[in-house]
């Protein structure tokens, strides 16, 4: 439901099975034969139900869902409730379930954690609203272990829309567990970094952080900077959006004043918010970032469905 659902020691082993798969990908291409995963998905979604679908794939096993809440019986009147005891049902009236495991995304906020409470197999949030996205963390940690080689002693700047993004909001979670690690929150005065998460997770253990409003101002101290939309479905007011939507492009020129090693991130869609003549500067990680949320996607799927292969 969250990232911090894991324990550091467990995102450590889905980290170490993650570069398994990506070392040995034969080994794991049968360790989901028969095995079935729904993607419920009452929101869109490219990346996120592709790499799931794609990592079910690639274990041996199948997939069943929607894609489309209106091509549901939703449109009908279904409740989640009962969406989900039908596809997860194992209640001893029926023997059995159409599948051993959902990943689910939902506009509402809380709505996977309500959807578990009903299911009889493993509920993965996919994203609830602009709540928590945990999987895209996996992922996110993955890139940043995979191109950094560390996750302690980072200063990590997050840009955009820090208010309804839930991206930013779980991977803050994850990246205050680990030492020496301070945050940069990048964004317009009414886009800020939820209050709540910077009381628990930051003021609570000391951990240092600064809101500025502009990315010229701090690129040069970033380790890695997480570019992310301005979440255009979230505004009740268009006019809102449409004056904030172009509050930051990252630019070849403002990269010149970043380090070398520093790394851009990005959930992906993006929309205006990174140039495109940015894709080629070797700091962007964004596609192949896309590509570690397949291998984390698989690794997570193998400890839920409690599938061990020998290292
Ligand atoms: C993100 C999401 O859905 O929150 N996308 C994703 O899962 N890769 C980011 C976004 O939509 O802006």
């Amino acid at each position: 439901m969250s990232i911090t659902d894991l324990t550091v020691e467990e995102i450590d082993e889905l980290m170490a099975v993650a570069e398994d798969i990506i070392a040995n990908p034969v080994k794991y291409q049968d360790s989901c034969r028969h095995k079935l995963l729904a993607t419920l998905f009452f929101e869109p979604s490219t990346r996120t139900r592709l790499s799931f679908e794609t990592a079910i794939n690639r274990l041996g096993g199948r997939i069943i869902g929607f894609t489309d809440a209106s091509s549901s019986s939703v449109t009908k009147g279904e409740t989640l409730k009962d969406t989900i005891i039908m596809v997860s049902n194992d209640t001893a009236q029926v023997v059995g379930s159409y599948v051993d495991i959902i990943a689910m995304r939902h506009p509402k906020e809380g709505a996977p954690v309500v959807a578990a409470r009903r299911a009889g197999v493993p509920i993965i949030n996919a994203g609830d609203g602009s709540h928590n996205h945990p999987t895209q963390t996996l992922t996110d940690l993955l890139t940043i272990k995979r191109t950094k080689n560390r996750f302690d002693n980072l200063t990590i700047g997050l840009c955009g829309d820090l208010k309804f993004g839930r991206t930013v909001h779980s991977l803050v979670e994850a990246m205050a567990r680990y030492t020496g690690v301070q945050f940069v929150f990048i964004s317009p005065d009414e886009l800020k970094f939820p209050r709540y998460i910077i009381e628990d997770e930051l003021d609570s253990r000391g951990i240092p952080y600064k809101e500025v409003s502009t990315l010229e101002e701090v690129m040069p101290e970033l380790d890695v900077l997480y570019m992310t939309r301005i979440q255009r479905e979230r505004f009740d007011d268009p006019f809102v959006y449409e004056r904030l939507k172009d509050s930051y492009i990252l630019d070849t020129q403002k990269m010149k004043a970043a380090k070398e090693t520093m790394r851009v991130l990005h959930p992906l869609p993006r929309v205006n918010e990174i140039s495109v003549k940015v894709d080629d500067d070797p700091r962007a990680c964004y596609f192949f970032q896309a590509l570690c949320g397949k291998h984390i996607r698989m690794a997570l799927i193998l400890k839920l469905l409690g599938i061990k292969k020998e290292a």
